[in-house]
């Protein structure tokens, strides 16, 4: 497969709403297999299809690096509870800020096989499902962040210096 150029903050197809997916094609089938070997590539933790320049409502997310999630059309439909903590971005290269979400998430969503699926997630599965749902509607963490947007090498613990999504 290939690696896909991620789309950089200030590029407007990140500002963009992408387009529900109507049918599994070969093109689609591609494009998810490169978003997963793109997101690995980078050692990121979630990946959406607008990322790579293409408008269409499909995120991947692999918190553990072992557990790959394709979420088609994903729709959040349950959350509680709250977590704050850092969060980073791959087109956003370098910078972190503090973003609060919920601690729980529910999600329903189409498979790579157009087969109806749910997901439920806690900690940085749920804040990764957030995120990567928020960039289908052409938002990036960037505009939640409470205080200063910081570079990820003045972070003094940078354990989530990998959890870039
Ligand atoms: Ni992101």
């Amino acid at each position: 497969m290939a690696i896909r150029k991620i789309r950089q903050i200030g590029d407007s197809v990140l500002t963009k709403t992408a387009k529900e997916v109507t049918g599994m094609s070969l093109r689609t089938k591609i494009l998810i297999e490169d978003m997963l070997d793109t997101m690995y590539e980078a050692n990121g933790v979630g990946l959406a299809a607008p990322q790579v320049g293409v408008l269409k409502r499909i995120v991947v997310i692999d918190v553990t690096g072992e557990d790959p999630h394709v979420l088609i059309n994903p729709r959040i439909v349950e959350t509680s509870g709250e977590q704050t903590g850092n969060e980073g971005c791959l087109s956003v290269p370098g910078k972190t800020g503090v973003v609060t979400r919920p601690n729980y998430v529910k999600v329903a969503a189409l498979d790579a096989d157009m087969k109806p699926l749910e997901l439920e997630g806690t900690e940085l599965l749920a804040r990764a499902i957030c995120h990567e749902c928020e960039h289908l509607d052409g938002h990036l963490y960037v505009e939640k962040v409470e205080g200063e947007l910081m570079d990820v090498e003045d972070l003094e613990d940078a354990e989530d210096m990998d959890d870039e999504t």
